[in-house]
């Protein structure tokens, strides 16, 4: 769990950050409506958990800057017996006041008057652009007339790109519970009959271990159905002989893991299978080995490409001089996507990947990244030799940069052909 006062810091460094005379309105995230009146389970909003760590909905936070000082105020629901017999417990305010380290603590249906009070005399508003809810549309009617609205969300991004150490040992913590779940599947895959089915073992550890949330859907893609990158339906047969991708990771406590095994169905690769995997895991080793501060996540993405090109050239998938077919983006076709991306409350955690003047943001010390390199090679494919057919496979990490070097924070999960046999 994160401590209190971590989100008190994170606090202070947005707030410095922060014109004068502004105010800044968090949102908690809206429940979604699934069909009718079922609901899809509640997810706090990722900017508003980071800045206060209040998970129920209907919730506002609020950070209002003045000449000198500064003052948070947070709204919470209001306790309602009846209400929280069909939707469970709330804090309420005076609760609230116990838990949370924050000047002031309302109920939100003070928020509308309480709003329009702190606005009075106030130049700047700040919220974020990116959320769709009618308590933004209100909001931004009822500030039209200030002189800025800026983007909140970039400024708590740039906070998001490195992690604390209370952040990363969650991630760990995520990446324990997955390890299972990858492990389990390796075990079980031979005596499944279907995608779901290993689905359910892998998200059944999630659960177990007390991840009750998964960072994103799980991908469990047998043979072909690897080559569609977003493959969720997991729906079909496992087939003895085939390879499958499962990119699935749990999110613990609010911080998610991202992880790809590729493994066979028999449990045995296949020879030209082995010849595939070997080449993008070498190419998924040499890419990790680059990762440092100061290093341009471009510069991984133009090395992975180069590998995997080589490596298809030498597997006879491409034909041809390597640099002519990377200038055409011959390769593009087999490696369609990028080599990977930051991670952190979010999967893909919504930390930007430029700076204000657009330029690259180099790795840093404390960011946590996923490495993941993978070849797509459709059943259909008649240029491509055909033991080659119908093979997707994707090899992934999760890395934390560290100043002379990273952590491979997954590197227990295996992914040596030798380790995935024997289980
Ligand atoms: N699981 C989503 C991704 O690998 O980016
Ligand atoms: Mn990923
Ligand atoms: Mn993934």
């Amino acid at each position: 769990m994160i401590k209190e006062d971590e989100y008190a810091k994170r606090r202070t460094a947005l707030v410095k950050k922060l014109q004068k005379h502004s105010v800044t309105v968090f949102f908690s995230a809206k429940p979604k409506q699934r069909s009718n009146d079922t609901e899809y389970p509640y997810r706090q909003n990722s900017n508003f958990y980071y800045m206060c760590g209040f998970k129920e909905d209907n919730a506002a936070l609020v950070i209002v800057k003045g000449e000198k000082k500064s003052k948070t105020y947070l709204f919470v629901q209001k306790k309602d017996e009846l209400l929280e017999l069909w939707t469970g417990k709330r804090l309420g305010k005076k609760e609230a006041q116990k838990v949370f380290d924050i000047d002031v603590i309302c109920t939100t249906d003070t928020f509308d008057k309480k709003i329009t009070e702190l606005l009075q005399s106030k130049l700047h508003i700040y919220f974020d652009f990116s959320m769709q809810d009618e308590r933004l549309d209100k909001l931004k009617k009822l500030t039209s007339h200030l002189g800025s609205h800026e983007n909140i969300a970039q400024k708590v991004g740039a906070q998001r790109l490195c992690k604390s150490n209370g952040e990363i040992k969650l991630i760990k913590k995520a990446l324990s519970i997955t390890k299972e779940a990858h492990h389990l599947a390796m075990k079980k895959a031979k005596a499944l009959h279907t995608e779901g089915e290993l689905q359910a073992e892998i998200e059944y550890v999630f659960k177990k271990r007390g991840a009750y949330n998964d960072a994103y859907t799980s991908i469990v893609a047998c043979g072909n159905n690897a080559n569609t990158l977003h493959y969720i339906k997991n729906d079909e047969y496992l087939k003895n002989g085939e390879l499958i991708l499962i990119d699935a990771g749990c999110e613990y406590d609010y911080y998610a893991s991202d992880i790809t095994r590729t493994i066979p169905v028999s449990g045995k690769f296949t020879s030209a299978q082995k010849e595939l995997y070997s080449m993008i895991l070498s190419v998924e080793k040499e890419i990790i080995g680059m990762v440092k501060a100061g290093v341009m996540r471009s510069d991984l993405q133009k090395k992975s490409e180069e590998l995997l090109c080589e490596g298809l050239v030498t597997l006879g998938v491409l034909k041809g001089d390597v640099a002519k077919l990377i200038k055409h983006k011959k390769h593009k076709k087999y490696y369609p996507h990028g080599i990977g991306h930051w991670m952190g409350i979010d999967v893909h955690d919504e930390a930007p990947y430029k700076d204000k003047k657009g330029k690259e943001i180099p790795l840093m010390s404390g960011m946590v990244m996923t490495v993941e390199p993978g070849i797509y090679i459709g059943e259909s494919d008649m240029s491509v030799p055909k033991r080659f057919r119908g093979i997707g496979i994707r090899i992934e990490d999760d890395i934390l940069v560290t100043k002379d070097s990273c952590e491979n924070l997954s590197q227990d999960i295996f992914k040596e052909i030798k380790d995935i046999e024997s289980l």
